[in-house]
């Protein structure tokens, strides 16, 4: 397992490029299971979380090839169980039961594990898919999902937390495939499932409405092979921009969705911070007196849960007192324990976090628990006095492709240190 020091202190500035979305790629991957076509899939970002889902792929007998950001699938001939040695390291592995319903009427997958960002049901995936006319058992861990022929019919897909990111896709998924139409009411609105909506129209799916709360699929007899771009990655692009707010002297995310970030551009300018933003950039200037913040992360077009922890890293050293409510995983402060050991003054109460911001961070040894609280912590460590030492990075590779090498060429010095070499 590989560690990173943080040398801190040191201003960024410049340009670095985003990748393609992690939870766009994920989904569209799955959705390549609906064809006996050839899918080529570009810009896709090389994480460990998209080779898990590349080896779940061939584990189903998929032919996968991956040249640099282009992925190949052929579905030709494809087995329905995925069982929990293949599945057991990564949730969204969940969005393969809808493909695999959609074209074999079947799907015998493992239970998703446990997670330590909280509570991770899929009591509204498994609700979509008995509306979809689907069996369901539980059987040794593994659901059982079976559907001779899927009907389709009107769905309310939102529980206590809102609407379900993959809930949505891998209703959409299975929907694409089933007689008659299906409409999913409390549907998702993340630019992640537009995305799957329009990989999926380009395969021959009739569906309206991706992007709004109201999704309607008409069901057609098959699907065929197609091309197409992963969007960019907005919660990259937002940590680089939180990143610039903590120590930026005029830094540049290129290659971006300004549209997809709204939320978070208009709360980074609520602390007094400038931004412009071009076609598909955006630029955030030097820091000055920050403000403090009440965030509240909730579901699309809301500001985002996956850029809650770095707000907190942000709000640690913002003077004046902040809250943070994470209203889609009230559980997901695994990070502040991490940033208490480095000086943070934070108090957490149910779903919120008050901060009362502190001059500066000091380094310590801290470890990463789950893919964004790492990267408050490398936001933590740009900013702290001293060499922050973040144990677990394996967290981090899940979601940013070569974080560490993206911030060194703004101007960071980090190092990334493989444990085998350390005494
Ligand atoms: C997606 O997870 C993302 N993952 C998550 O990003 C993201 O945090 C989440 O959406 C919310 O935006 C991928 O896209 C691969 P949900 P998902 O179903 O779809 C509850 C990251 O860091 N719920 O939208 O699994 C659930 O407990 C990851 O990149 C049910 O109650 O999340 C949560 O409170 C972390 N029953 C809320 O809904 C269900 O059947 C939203 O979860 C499903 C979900």
């Amino acid at each position: 397992m590989d560690r990173i020091f943080i040398h801190g202190g040191r201003p960024l500035r410049g340009t670095v490029k985003i990748g393609g979305s992690k939870n766009s790629a994920l989904p569209i991957l799955a959705a390549t299971l609906l064809t006996r076509g050839k899918c080529t899939i570009s810009r896709v970002p090389d994480l460990s979380d998209i080779h898990y889902m590349l080896t779940i792929l061939s584990t189903l007998g998929c032919e996968v090839e991956r040249a640099s950001g282009i992925v190949r699938v052929c579905a030709q001939k494809i087995c329905t169980q995925a069982l929990y040695d293949t599945v057991r390291k990564m949730r969204a592995s969940i969005c393969i039961i809808g493909p695999l319903l959609g074209r074999e009427g079947e799907a015998t997958v493992s239970l998703p594990g446990g997670c330590v960002i909280g509570d991770r049901p899929i009591d509204l995936h498994l609700r979509g898919f008995e509306k979809l006319g689907t069996a369901i058992r539980m059987q040794g861990g593994n659901i059982k999902a079976l559907a001779p022929r899927l009907k389709g019919n009107t769905i309310f897909l939102r529980g206590k937390h809102g609407s379900t990111v993959l809930g949505t896709d891998n209703v959409m998924m299975a929907a694409a495939l089933a007689d008659g139409i299906t409409v999913i009411e409390g549907a998702a609105e993340e630019p992640e499932v537009v995305d799957l909506a329009s990989f999926l129209v380009k395969m021959g799916a009739c569906i309206e409405g991706a992007g709004t709360s109201r999704i309607v699929i008409e069901g057609v007899k098959e699907l065929y092979g197609a091309e197409h771009e992963i969007i960019p990655d907005r919660i990259e692009a937002g940590t680089f921009l939180v990143a610039a707010a903590i120590c930026g002297e005029g830094v540049t995310v290129q290659h971006v969705a300004p549209q997809h970030l709204q939320s978070v551009t208009e709360t980074l300018r609520k602390t007094g911070l400038r931004i412009e933003i071009g076609t598909n950039s955006i630029t955030l200037h030097k820091r000055g007196k920050s403000q403090p913040l009440k965030v509240d992360a909730k579901p699309h077009p809301g500001f985002p849960t996956d850029m809650q922890a770095q707000m907190c890293a942000l709000l640690s050293t913002t003077e004046g007192l902040s809250t943070v409510t994470d209203h889609i995983f009230p559980r997901r402060f695994m990070h502040l324990a991490e940033l208490k050991r480095m000086g943070a003054n934070i108090e957490l109460e149910g779903a919120t976090a008050t901060i009362r911001g502190v001059p500066i961070l000091g380094a310590a040894p801290v470890m990463a628990s789950d893919l964004r609280a790492s990267a408050a912590l490398i936001l933590a460590g740009l900013q702290a006095e001293g060499i922050t030492e973040v144990h677990r990075v394996y967290h981090i590779d899940r979601g940013y492709e070569r974080i560490d090498e993206k911030f060194n060429g703004l101007g960071a010095h980090i190092e990334r240190v493989k444990t085998s070499s350390l005494r």
